[in-house]
Order: structure tokens, then sequence, then C-alpha cells
């Protein structure tokens, strides 16, 4: 068979190791140089292909590729757009099927969430629906670890660990202060409607020098009483308080209460800012002095903190995307799947794309503990092993070397098309 080249897509929310999906899709496709011709990367995702700006990655030394393991963000950029229902609109279908022929893409990898798959699964029915011979295959991501039946999502573990750590150091920095200056930190992280990442923070606690945050679950309705009673028993208690927030807690008329007014692409709210709400909160009715911090785009970008096992599942879902694609599959996604706890043992396998679209994996209710601000030690066994080892990139001058490609776009052959 004459080798088809590959369109791969980075879409939604990036993560500090994305790119090393990136860097597994790209290995794996020269190994499979028989079946795969060129690996295109899409300028910002679907948005991209349907503009036709694909970036060849042919040019890529092999040093480059291994730069895209240790560099954040989005190496190709990322978007936020959802595709209409073929039923209610075929032209963007249309186009990429025009862009694909253009291109002889044959294979069409999109590393996303729960969004991104949506997308992902539209495009793998453009073979059945329009007659068009592509293989789609979802490469999983999230910091949000949302997704339905994999173990959890690469991206996550990353997060988790910079959380935790981060969590530690400013417990630190607070018991410090507690006796005559700030008594209460409230440090607010991602995660929209599901509290993994939240969840996170419970792995900071140790012993009595770094006691147990109060954590806000969005699973849990915020209950303002039963908070502030339990800062001050934290007070009390250990001498200082600290908090982990998810930016999806919702107050009992199930509105966030960090619901800044504007929306993205798929109608999700932006959020954050729900620390400083809180703090103010604390200040009013505690008196206790307070410091906030909102991790944002810190804790999924901080590639100098990943994690090493993280790191690996990013690198083998990509590698495996290829590895399905050539052997003929179709509307799936690699998954991965836990072995066992400890020793910790996973391996790949495969998910039904149509079983993970739209579906949002929440924390469970026996990894949140039953007052409402703790994990359970379920919980903790679950989270450990994906915040393992260490994967520093290497650094240059007192800095993290991280390396932006410019790379070439391909020839365009269609005339432009408005996104
Ligand atoms: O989808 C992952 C995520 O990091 C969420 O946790 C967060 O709410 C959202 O992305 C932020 O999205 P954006 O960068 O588009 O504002």
């Amino acid at each position: 068979m004459h080798p088809r080249n590959v369109l791969y897509a980075q879409s939604g929310g990036v993560t500090s190791v994305i790119n090393a999906s990136a860097a597994g899709v790209i290995a794996a496709a020269r190994r499979h140089g028989d079946q795969v011709g060129t690996v295109y990367g899409a300028r910002n995702g679907i948005i991209g292909a349907l503009r036709e700006e694909l970036l060849d990655t042919g040019g890529l030394s092999d040093d480059d590729v291994a730069a895209l393991e240790h560099t954040p963000g989005g190496a190709f950029g990322s978007c936020r757009y959802k595709l209409p229902p073929l039923e209610k609109d075929r032209r963007p279908y249309e186009r990429l099927i025009e862009v694909f022929r253009a291109h002889e893409i044959g294979y069409f990898l999109y590393n996303g969430g729960g969004d991104s798959s949506d997308t992902a699964l539209k495009v793998s029915g453009i073979g059945a629906e329009l007659g068009f011979p592509v293989r789609c295959i979802a490469v999983p991501k999230t910091v949000d670890n949302d997704l339905a039946l994999t173990d959890h999502c690469p991206g996550f573990g990353s997060v988790a660990k910079y959380v935790a750590t981060a969590l530690m150091e400013a417990t630190l920095d607070v018991r410090s202060m507690a006796e005559s200056s700030t008594k209460v930190f409230v440090m607010e992280v991602m995660g929209r409607h599901a509290g993994w990442i939240a969840a996170s923070g419970g792995l900071a606690r140790r012993g009595k020098g770094i006691p147990p945050a109060l954590i806000l679950f969005p699973e849990r309705t915020f209950d303002e009483a039963a908070f502030l009673t339990r800062v001050d028993e934290h007070v009390r208690e250990y001498g200082f308080c600290t908090v982990v927030v998810s930016e999806g807690v919702r107050n009992p008329d199930g509105q966030f209460l960090a619901d800044s007014g504007t929306t993205d692409a798929f109608g999700h709210k932006q959020l954050g800012g729900v620390a400083p709400l809180l703090a103010n909160m604390i200040t009013e009715k505690t008196g206790h002095k307070n410091h906030w911090a909102v991790l944002d785009y810190l804790q999924r970008s901080g590639r100098h903190l990943s994690s090493a096992v993280d790191l690996a599942h990013a690198y083998a879902v990509g590698k495996a995307a290829v590895e399905f694609a050539v052997a003929g599959r179709n509307a799936v996604m690699p998954i991965i799947e836990r072995v066992s706890d400890e020793p910790y043992e996973w391996r790949v396998g495969v998910g039904d794309l149509g079983m993970i679209a739209n579906v949002e994996k929440k924390v469970p209710d026996d990894y949140i503990t039953e007052d409402g601000f703790g994990i359970t030690e379920a919980c903790r066994r679950y989270l450990a092993p994906l915040i393992q080892g260490e994967a520093f990139p290497p650094f240059v001058d007192g800095l993290p070397d991280y390396r932006v490609l410019d790379l070439p776009q391909a020839e365009r052959a269609l005339p432009p098309f408005e996104v």
C-alpha cells in the first residue's frame, strides 16, 4: 500500500506533557514508514485542519523530537472549537475531506479531552457517512482527568504532582507565619466539573508538620457555615489552615462560585477567582489574616515538575495511536489500564470513542471523606502512582531549555476556508 500521511492535532486545554504524545506519534510514524508518510501537525487543532494549515514535521531531527518531550504547551497550537453535527452542516466535513485528499491524509489523530473526543468521533464518521477512507484515533489528554474508560488521563499526574508540591511548600510558609501573621492560605486549582486536581492536594499531607488541607470539591455543594467552622477548627488545632479549592465549586443553587460571566465554544463557563472570594469570606467572617493563590496556567504548564510516570503515559498513547491507525482501527482511543497499584503496573488498552465522547468522570464518593473535605485512603492509593518519578527538562543558563519549533507549512492546494 502507498503510505498515507498523518494529520495530528492538539485540542483543548494543553498540559505539560502533551508534546510527549506528539513525540510518540512522530517516532512511531517514522518506524512505520512502509504505511505512514509525513506527519503533519495541524496549526491550532481542528481549526488548522479546516484552514489547511498543516505544519510539516518531516524535517525535525531526532533531537528536535526528543525536545518535544520536555517542552510544555501545545507545540502546534490548540483550540476550543466545536464541529456542528454532520446532519446539521456538512460543510466542515466536506472541507476536511478536501484537505485530507489534497494532502493524502489517511490517519487523523486528535489529542484532547472530553470535548475533543466529540470532535474525533465526528471525524471518525467521515468514512462511513461520506465515503472517505480516513482512520481517526483520539489521543487522550486532559489535566482534568475526567475521561471515561481510561484509568487516568495523561497530563493529570503532572498537575497532581505540581499541586501537591505547591501546597506542601505553601504550608511550610504559612506555618512559619501563623503565630503573629497569616493563618489561612487558600489555593485554587483547575477542574471545572471534576475534583481530581483538588483531590491531589490531599497527597501533600505529611504527619504533624504538614497537616491536611481542607479540600473543596465540585462534587460537593459548598456549605459556607460548615466550611468556616472547619477553618476555625484547623486554626485552633494546627495554628493555621490551608485550603485547596476547585475552580468548579458551586453554591447550593448550583451556580459556580467563580463564574466569570464568559463562556467558550462549548458553552463552558470561564472559571477562576474562587480563591479571592473565599479569602474575603474568611477575612469578613473569621478575621483570620490570609493569603490566596490561583494556580491557573502555572499548574498545567509546569513542566519542570512533571511526573515521569505521566510523561511515559503521554508518550505511550501517542505511539499507540499510530499503531492502532496502521492496524486499521477507527473511532477508538488508546487508554491507560491499571494492572496493579503496588508495584504500579500499567498497559495501554483500547477504548471505544462512542463511550468516551461527552462523558465526564467525576471523583467517586468513596474517594471523598464523609465530611466532604478530604480524600480517603482509596483515593490516595489511586493517585499515588501517578505522581511518581521526576523528569526534569535540561537546564541552560539556569533555566529550562524549552524548544519552540518553527515548522514549515505544507503548500496550500485549496482556496481559503472561513472558520
Ligand atoms: O480543559 C482543561 C482546563 O485546564 C480546565 O481545567 C480549565 O477550566 C480550562 O481548561 C481552562 O480553559 P481555557 O484555557 O480555554 O480558558
